[in-house]
């Protein structure tokens, strides 16, 4: 099997089982302690090491609807917002700087930031096998892996210059084993009021109103280097609204009929905002 993407993050990427180097033979990639691991047929490589309680992520259904509502491009600005705040990020002397992204989806925001820094490498870390095989395919410098983020990371100690976390879980003691010495943390979380036009209408989860103390909680551990609210109306379409609810927790309590009734209710295009954080931080 010639150059798979994986090869671009091999070095940094570490046994789930007992943290040893990985080597690759064509289609697996094992240890010296003698644990295997195979390489998808659609590029991800699958380290789950056991033990894992985290069920197996977003369902197909639900990362159709991501990738189909992020190719729309009404959080383009999001991303953009996030390629800045990576571009600020010093990389480690002579070597490609890594920049994971943490439960990172389909890899949207992870190839929007790589095409802003051209010499650096990208790896996803997702559960579900579904956003994993999008991701193996979102850009040519990035790599994807199955992984639980709420587990030990299957990397290398000191090997991200930068780690992401877009809408997703957090594990703040992994992000701060991973991190390089100046590496840095860049977490996009949502405002009190992203989406709120439609959360109401079509019964979505909303933002809990302890949503930043919890994040500062979670993030004890590290020190904010600058944040920047990110806040626009995108005029979303009823098709649009219906992929933002299908695509996220959401769709684990909206009933399908009683979302294509609130969606008829809108009006033809509805001015939805946008409204989230994005903030870099380093260990304190
Ligand atoms: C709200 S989505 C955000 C995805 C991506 N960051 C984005 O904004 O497009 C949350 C993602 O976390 C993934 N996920 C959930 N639990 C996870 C876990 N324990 N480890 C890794 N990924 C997980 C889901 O499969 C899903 O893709």
């Amino acid at each position: 099997m010639e150059n798979p993407r994986i090869d671009l993050v091999l070095p940094q990427l570490r046994c789930p089982v007992c943290a040893a180097a990985l080597e690759r033979t064509d289609r697996s990639v094992h240890c010296a302690g003698g644990h295997g691991f195979d390489l998808a047929r659609q590029g991800y490589l699958t380290l789950l090491g056991g033990g894992s309680r985290a069920g197996s992520g977003d369902t197909a259904d639900m990362v159709a609807a991501r990738e189909a509502f992020l190719g729309r491009g009404h959080y383009a600005p999001i991303a953009a917002a996030l390629a800045e705040a990576v571009a600020t990020v010093p990389a480690p002397d002579g070597a490609s700087p890594l920049v994971v992204d943490l439960a990172g989806g389909t890899g949207y925001y992870l190839a929007t930031v790589l095409d802003a820094l051209p010499a650096a490498v990208g790896l996803d870390v997702e559960l579900s096998p579904y956003a994993a095989r999008r991701a193996a395919r979102a850009h040519p410098r990035l790599a994807a892996v199955r992984a639980d983020v709420w587990q030990r990371l299957p990397l290398a100690t000191g090997s991200a210059g930068a780690v992401l976390s877009v809408f997703g879980p957090r594990n703040a003691p992994e992000i701060v084993r991973v991190l390089a010495p100046a590496g840095r943390l860049v977490v996009v979380a949502p405002a009190q009021d992203h989406l709120t036009e439609i959360i109401g209408p079509l019964g979505m989860i909303g933002v809990a109103p302890d949503k930043a103390d919890r994040l500062a909680r979670q993030l004890a551990d590290f020190a904010v280097v600058e944040e920047r609210a990110v806040r626009y109306r995108a005029a979303m379409t009823r098709e649009d609204v219906t992929l933002e609810a299908l695509m996220g927790p959401s769709a684990h309590h909206v009933d399908r009929d009683a979302l294509t009734a609130a969606v008829a209710a809108l009006p033809d295009a509805v001015d939805v905002t946008v409204s989230v954080t994005v903030a870099v931080y380093r260990p304190a």
